[in-house]
């Protein structure tokens, strides 16, 4: 198929309309949008995407008057936590609406729904006029998109639209919060910080990776954002020995960044984010062998960055 590029949010939404897949930008990464509400066109996504089949979807939506056709319920810290940080990059896991078909949500009774800030998000999801199903719209497994020409890399010619934006802002993907536990669960780490939850609701429970009992995203269990080049963690880049195909990224600068095949040093944690996953693309362009990534303090976007550099290097 060949895959159209376009900068009208109708012009995409228009494939979306007809059961078609489109991916287009939002402020976290690029998604990939299908109509939630066809369960052929969640089909085509999954395969699109190479994504394993028990890994749900999060529905993206414009209105709050859209949720009746998603969740079936919205409970009071929802609501606190919509008010607060919808448009945003936070999704919230919510009871599932009976009519919503089960292969979004591979089968939970639960569903992920998030409304992105992202004007041209915003444009394209209120001429879909339907709640769309998105993940972000990389291969399974590889570094999520920030640009369209990433999104191009990895889908062209298996999905019919790549609505064209700039480089996303945040470059991390939202955060997930499971609102059918009380306290709200953190599953995932992401653009909207904890500390930011915590200061809107109050507790927020963090389930530790080592306890087997706890409750789990399901995506959390898949390798991810990988690039081809293996990801190795630093702590302290002062005692990086350079290497000719080696990248690195941190916040601190290594001794010799000339004998470094890329080096970028970043100023602070938002911009390490927005960069990161370029970065992992840009090295593998460049032929690197290895990418050293430096971990940094879990505070704040931290948690969201070393919970990507932990699963980037995870073989
Ligand atoms: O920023 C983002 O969230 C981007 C943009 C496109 O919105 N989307 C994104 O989608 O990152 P994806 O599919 O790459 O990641 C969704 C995550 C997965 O870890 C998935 O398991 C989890 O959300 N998730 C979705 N529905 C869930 C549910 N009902 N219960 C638990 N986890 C869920
Ligand atoms: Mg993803």
């Amino acid at each position: 198929m060949d895959t159209v590029l376009t900068s009208s949010p109708t012009e995409a939404a228009a494939f979306v309309r007809r059961g078609q897949l489109a991916a287009f930008p939002t402020e976290t990464v690029y998604g990939l949008g299908a109509d939630a509400l066809r369960p052929e066109a969640v089909e085509a996504l999954f395969e699109a995407k190479g994504r394993p089949a028990d890994n749900p979807l999060i529905v993206h939506l414009v209105a709050r008057d859209q949720l009746a056709q998603v969740v079936a319920a919205v409970p009071p810290v929802a609501e606190a936590l919509l008010d607060r940080f919808a448009p945003g990059p936070l999704t919230l896991i919510l009871p599932k609406a009976p009519d919503l078909p089960s292969v979004v949500t591979a089968g939970l009774d639960t569903v992920g729904v998030r409304f992105p800030r992202h004007d041209l998000a915003r444009a394209f999801l209120r001429a879909c006029d339907t709640p769309v199903a998105a993940p972000s719209a990389n291969r399974s497994g590889r570094p999520s998109p920030t640009t369209w020409q990433a999104v191009q890399e990895d889908l062209d010619g298996r999905i019919a639209c790549i609505l064209r934006g700039g480089r996303t802002e945040a470059g991390v993907e939202s955060t997930v919060l499971d609102c059918t536990t009380t306290p709200p669960t953190l599953l995932r780490p992401g653009a909207v910080a904890l500390e930011q939850l915590r200061g809107a609701v109050g507790t927020v429970a963090t389930p530790s990776k080592n306890d087997p009992e706890a409750p789990k995203s399901p995506g959390t269990k898949h390798r991810h954002y990988a690039p081809a080049a293996r990801v190795k963690l630093v702590r302290e880049p002062s005692t990086l020995e350079a290497e000719p195909t080696a990248g690195y990224i941190g916040l601190a600068a290594p001794p010799e960044p000339d004998r470094l095949r890329r080096c970028h040093v970043v100023p602070d944690a938002e911009a390490y984010a927005r960069d990161l996953f370029h970065f992992f693309r840009d090295c593998d362009h460049a032929g690197c062998s290895v990418i050293y990534a430096q971990v940094v303090p879990p505070e704040g976007l931290g948690r969201a960055l070393n919970d990507r550099l932990e699963r980037a290097a995870a073989r």
